[in-house]
């Protein structure tokens, strides 16, 4: 089957970039994203400066594609209608009440757009799940799209998403592997193979992996835990370096020099962050409870125990540095984004450690070179219980060039390039990312 139009429903961090590169790759197709939020769709119309979405290497693509095959747009009805293949890429949070509470992803957006799509289709479609969604949830879509819909024959795929924030077009580019989900029977084949044809414009087909659907909802599960261990790994040895005199750096790099473990993921840090990783393992865990292998499950839970465990640890040191007490202390945190080159702070440690230090008595002042100020407001309002109200409730967030005035202490939480670049002068500085090589920094793992 040639596909014409796909149609992506949500313009977010995974919907966005992936879109725009599939138009990059297949000038033949045009790619239309949708999304039920007006002012994303009116910033990825904008100027390519200031799109929703901040990745190196993405106002690129979008300058090339936009206009041409690539188009952002409010219609969800009418983008539906015409697409032959239709990706879900809205937003999959773990579920804040009901059963399964903290832990099981919330499929409410899932649902929606599955509702949609089978109100507004008049053809066959070819529907693809791109969000990280629990396993079997391709059964629940077909559910929703057959009771809302008559004859017509939707076909679902499962095709997750690998990419990393900050480095997502290159992922994208060249990804390890494409893998691709779907039924084995005669249809489910035959779109399956459609999907490949519009990856192979670009990857090289012996890294397009095809299986069947619960293979692949289970991958990317698997995949994301697997990461996450072994940054919960080495930040737990990072723990016994410091009470051995051991160094974490030493020990990544000897342990990573074996090409049975490799290099990569084992750098200690204040603790894993982003939208991904502890959704993926909860969900992981909350589907080994539910088939009663609670052994598995809580071997996978201490992945999060462990990195809650570094978060804590990194603040509780800065709290123990001051005798307990951080009343009258200036703290800067450097960094509010999970990790270097994004605007996102989605679960980053820094909200954490933010909060733990604010309750031990600091005045906080915060910078982030990205993440605006916007967000880092709302992400206070959103995960601490008690708000700081305004700016002279000791909590600050700095903008454009920062201006440290009579800090006690920096906190380097994420591991931007230009904090490389700062001048401590003669501040305490704990440096939760090991990027500094000055005598009075304080590594977390040293
Ligand atoms: C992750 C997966 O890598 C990606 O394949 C999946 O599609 C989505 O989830 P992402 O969360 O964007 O991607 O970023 P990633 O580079 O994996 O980093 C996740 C967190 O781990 C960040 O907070 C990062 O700082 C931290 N990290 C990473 C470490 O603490 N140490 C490391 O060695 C590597
Ligand atoms: P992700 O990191 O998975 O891409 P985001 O939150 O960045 O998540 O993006 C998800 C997008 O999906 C949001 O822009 C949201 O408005 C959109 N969305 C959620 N539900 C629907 C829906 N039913 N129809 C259209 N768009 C939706």
């Amino acid at each position: 089957m040639q596909i014409k139009n796909i149609c992506c429903i949500g313009a977010g961090y995974v919907g966005g970039p992936t879109m725009a590169v599939i138009a990059l790759k297949c000038p033949h197709i045009n790619v239309t994203v949708v999304d039920a939020n007006p002012e994303r769709i009116k910033a990825w119309n904008g100027p390519l400066n200031a799109l929703p979405v901040y990745e190196p290497g993405l106002a690129e693509v979008v300058k090339e594609a936009r206009g041409r095959n690539l188009f952002f747009s409010e219609d969800i009805s009418g983008n539906i209608e015409r697409a032959e293949m239709i990706f879900m890429a809205v937003n999959t949070p773990t579920k804040t009440e009901g059963e399964g509470a903290g832990m099981a992803a919330d499929l409410r957006y899932v649902e929606a757009c599955a509702k949609d799509i089978a109100k507004y289709s008049k053809s066959d479609k070819i529907v693809i799940e791109k969000s990280t969604l629990p396993v079997r949830t391709a059964e629940k879509i077909k559910e929703i799209l057959e009771e809302n819909s008559t004859n017509i024959h939707f076909e679902i795929l499962s095709n997750p998403e690998f990419l990393a924030e900050g480095t997502a077009i290159q992922d994208l580019f060249k990804s390890d592997r494409v893998l691709i989900g779907g039924d084995e029977t005669e249809s489910g084949q035959k779109a399956v193979q459609a999907l490949v044809d519009v990856y192979a414009n670009w990857i090289p087909e012996e890294k397009i992996l095809t299986t069947n659907v619960w293979s692949s909802e289970l991958a990317k599960l698997a995949s994301n835990a697997m990461l996450a261990q072994r940054i919960s790994s080495i930040n737990s040895l990072s723990a016994l370096c410091e009470k051995t005199g051991a160094n974490i750096d030493e020990l990544s790099k000897a342990i990573g020099m074996d090409h049975r473990i490799g290099p990569y993921f084992l750098k200690a840090s204040v603790g894993f962050g982003g939208s991904c990783f502890q959704k993926d393992i909860l969900n992981l865990v909350y589907l080994c409870k539910y088939y009663g292998l609670d052994e598995v499950a809580e071997y996978w839970h201490q992945v999060i125990k462990i990195n809650d465990y570094q978060k804590d640890r990194f603040a509780q040191k800065i709290i123990d540095h001051f005798g307990g007490d951080l009343t009258g202390k200036r703290i800067a945190i450097l960094g509010w984004a999970f990790k270097a080159n994004t605007n996102d702070s989605r679960e980053s440690a820094a909200i954490y450690v933010a909060e733990k230090l604010h309750k031990a008595g600091a005045t906080i002042e915060i910078y982030d070179p990205m993440v605006s100020e916007d967000s880092i407001y709302s992400d206070v309002r959103f995960y601490w219980k008690e708000i700081p109200k305004t700016h002279k409730d000791r909590f600050d967030v700095l903008k454009g060039s920062p201006n440290f005035n009579n800090v006690d202490a920096f906190a380097i939480v994420t591991e931007w390039e230009a904090f490389k670049h700062f001048d401590f002068k003669k501040s305490m500085v704990f440096d939760g990312r090991n990027i500094l090589e000055k005598k009075e920094v304080t590594h977390l793992g040293k």
